[in-house]
């Protein structure tokens, strides 16, 4: 495909220009998201919160993943796309691993896959990758293991914790990852791991020297409503928007404004006088 982003040019970028990375989970967004030239669009499994109203990401699985992941590929002519590699289909058993890796690239034509740090991930990287399936890794907070994390909090905060952290980071790169989400780090941290790495390093909440910045596009536009990370700026806020359109909508319905004849169909007299009698 002309103008595709390749995993190349992704290694490219360290250095040069940051990566730009966002969500998405439908044709229509994942359509905008790759117009305006995001370069890598991430089919998160943030969308069993964002999207399907779960209180949790391990509840989503491989067949749902497939179907937003497909919408997604739908739509992207430029932008990399990363499947997100769900709870069950790595963690729970890592030798199926590889055969999920596989249905993200052949099923929904994603173009690379994405797993969070577990006690396994270093030979479910490996296994991945000599499969031939580059792989993104995501240390620092990883949701789907959150609560062995004591929740949703910042991750390496102290000594010892952030050397495991960069020891994470070395260890994933030479397990053949591409590039490194750090979720929820000190921006200092980040930073050092960044300048450990030769891949680059993809931070949401971890400070602006990562070398590309992702977000969960539901929260920069406003468009959910539970909570939002302190990582999270809002680029626009389109609840409000979508609420007061609907109100109108109930509203011109109840009161008979619509359907106006702008939005209706006409049949000729003289055919429903024929049809009348
Ligand atoms: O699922 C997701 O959206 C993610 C991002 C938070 C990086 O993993």
């Amino acid at each position: 495909m002309e103008n595709k982003i390749t995993v190349k040019d992704i290694l490219a970028l360290k250095g040069k220009r940051k990566v730009t990375m966002l969500t998405a989970y439908d044709y229509p967004v994942a359509s905008l998201v790759d117009r305006a030239g995001i370069d890598m669009i991430l089919v998160g499994d943030s969308l069993a919160n964002v999207v399907l109203g779960l209180d949790s990401t391990t509840k989503v699985g491989m067949n749902e993943m497939l179907i937003f992941a497909k919408a997604v590929t739908r739509a992207a002519k430029h932008a990399l796309v990363v499947g997100d590699m769900p709870y069950e289909s790595y963690q729970v058993n890592p030798q199926e691993s590889i055969r999920n890796a596989r249905r993200f690239i052949d099923e929904a034509l994603c173009d690379v896959v994405k797993l969070e740090w577990f006690d396994r991930c270093l030979e479910v990287t490996e296994g991945i990758v000599k499969a031939g399936i580059p792989v993104v890794g995501h240390i620092g907070l990883t949701p789907q293991t959150a609560a062995a994390q004591g929740g949703f909090k910042v991750q390496g905060k102290d000594a010892e914790a952030a050397q495991r952290l960069i020891e994470q980071a070395v260890a994933l790169e030479k397990a053949g990852c591409f590039a490194l989400v750090l979720e929820c780090v000190p921006e200092k941290l980040a930073a050092l791991i960044t300048q450990k790495l030769r891949i680059p390093t993809i931070g949401i909440g971890g400070g602006v020297n990562c070398d590309g910045q992702v977000l969960v596009i539901n929260d920069m536009l406003g468009l959910f409503e539970r909570y939002t990370p302190k990582f999270v700026k809002k680029y626009a806020n389109l609840s409000p928007l979508i609420l007061a359109a609907v109100e109108e909508y109930k509203k011109e319905v109840i009161e008979q404004k619509f359907p106006d004849e702008a939005h209706s169909f006409t049949i000729k007299e003289e055919e429903l006088k024929k049809l009348k009698s």
